[in-house]
Parts: C-alpha cells; structure tokens; sequence
C-alpha cells in the first residue's frame, strides 16, 4: 500500500484520455497530472526538443513526490531513450507497448493502421514493435499534425464538419488499405474518436493507447506492490499555461463530476 500519487504527462488535454480510465480503475490512487500546454505541441517538433520538454515535465512530476510517471503521450513514448526512462527513481511506462499489444490482440488479418504526430510517425516507434511482435503484420502509418491543435481548440463535437472533413483526408488511403485495426497513437485523439470512427466504418477496431497505457500502468502498479487500495484518490492537475482554461478541458474530457482544480507551473525553471 503506497499512498503517493501517481504522476501523468502530456503535452496538453491528451493525456487526460489515461486519468479517465486511471480513475475508472484505480479509485483510491491520488494523480497528479501535468499538461504542458504552454508548449502545445510536441509533435511537430524536434527530437532534442520533445526530449528537453519531457525530461522538465518528469522532474516536475518527481518533485510532486511520485511513485510512478505514466508519460501519456505517444510523441515523449517515442523520443525518450530506454537508458534515460530506465534510470528514473520510479517506474516508468509510456503508452506505445501498451496500444501494440492491444492492436495485436485485436487484428484478424494482421493489417493495422497507425495514426499519430509526425514525430512519433518518424521514430517508427510503434511501426518496429508491431513488426517485432508480429513478423508478417502489414503497418499503414500515417501523420495527422491537425488533429492535435482542433482538439486543444474544442473542435470534438460529434460530426464537426472541419474535423470531420481532416479526418476524411487524412484517413481515406488507410481506409482503402482495409485494415481492421486502427492504434490512435497519439493521446489526443481519442478525443475525437466518435469522428474517427465515422470515417473508417464499424468493421475497424479503434485502439485507444492512453486507455490502454492506463491499464499497463495498473497492472505494473500490482507486481510492484504499489497499489493504493483504500480511500478515494484526488487528481490535482498542472499547467503551463491558463489553469481556469484548462480546468474547462478537464471538465469536458474527464467529465463534469470530476475535480477540475488546476494550478500554474513554471515549467522551465525544472
Ligand atoms: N498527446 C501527445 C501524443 O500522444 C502529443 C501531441 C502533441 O503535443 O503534438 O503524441
């Protein structure tokens, strides 16, 4: 029984698709959650950049006294070299293994499609780990720099016509290409599932990798010992920019019965 909390990033709302099912699962754990959405977003940029960005949030989550970092971020999951994430005090899980094993599970005819920010597209992260588990699977990659500013920006409303029609441009190859399954690689857009669906039909399995990071993370949590299991855990979120805005976000994404407290950090100054 460890009653620290567990610390989630990301660079913005995405990750806050995890501290659903975080607290969904896990109801006695306190979180703390950090959103750098003063430097929103992390996808478009370069390694050194995404790995500089990622390594403050983590020593903000450390100074929060963790006992476990979820990086609930596709982008950070794949920039940060395992010598780095393997030499933190606490145990570390990003959100690519998690959303492979559940792709893999879930495809019948071993054709998959992966969406995410043009810097997890390149490192190939998710790519070489369904090919190393999977020889014969047949990846369908594909960047979608829009989504993340339309979700940030509110634009997830069911059938939003702007959404909807960068969905229908960015999607329509993989849809051709039949897969079965689709990994939205990147934390943000599970937020807009509902309009992602709706472009690549019912027969396409949507694989969700902050749901299913969270779900790793608790059964990391189990073998570990460090579950909470008493009591109702609180999640106090952190940001870079505005707190009243995204206090709003959280409201709309984790929902209205939530505590949505949010305070400011200096990120640069960790
Ligand atoms: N939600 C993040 C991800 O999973 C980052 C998006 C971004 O900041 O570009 O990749």
């Amino acid at each position: 029984m460890d009653k620290r909390p567990i610390g989630v990033f990301d660079s913005g709302a995405g990750g806050l698709t995890a501290v659903r099912q975080l607290q969904a699962i896990l109801p006695g754990e306190n979180i703390v959650y950090f959103g750098d959405t003063g430097r929103v977003p992390y996808g478009t940029r370069s390694p050194a950049t995404i790995q500089q960005y990622a390594e403050q949030d983590i020593r903000f989550l450390l100074s929060q006294d963790v006992k476990f970092i979820l990086a609930a971020c596709g982008t950070v999951s794949s920039t940060l070299p395992k010598s780095y994430t393997d030499s933190l005090p606490v145990p570390y899980v990003g959100v690519v293994g998690a959303a492979v094993d559940a792709a893999i599970a879930a495809t019948k005819n071993k054709r998959i499609g992966v969406i995410a920010t043009p810097a997890t597209i390149r490192s190939k992260s998710y790519e070489q780990r369904l090919k190393a588990s999977l020889p014969d699977v047949q990846v369908f990659p594909r960047a979608c720099p829009m989504f993340v500013p339309l979700v940030e920006n509110g634009y997830v409303k069911p059938h939003d016509p702007i959404t909807t029609a960068i969905a229908t441009e960015y999607l329509e190859e993989i849809r051709r290409q039949g897969v079965d399954t689709l990994i939205l690689g990147c934390t943000h857009y599970p937020l807009i599932a509902h309009i992602i669906a709706d472009v690549m039909g019912p027969d396409v399995t949507l694989i969700d990798a902050g749901r299913e990071a969270a779900l790793k993370a608790h059964d990391a949590l189990a073998q570990l010992n460090l579950l909470s299991n008493s009591g109702t855990g609180h999640t106090r979120y952190y940001v870079s920019d505005s707190a009243e805005s995204f206090a709003a976000a959280v409201k709309l994404f984790v929902g209205p019965q939530s505590s949505s407290e949010a305070s400011h950090v200096a990120i640069e100054n960790y």
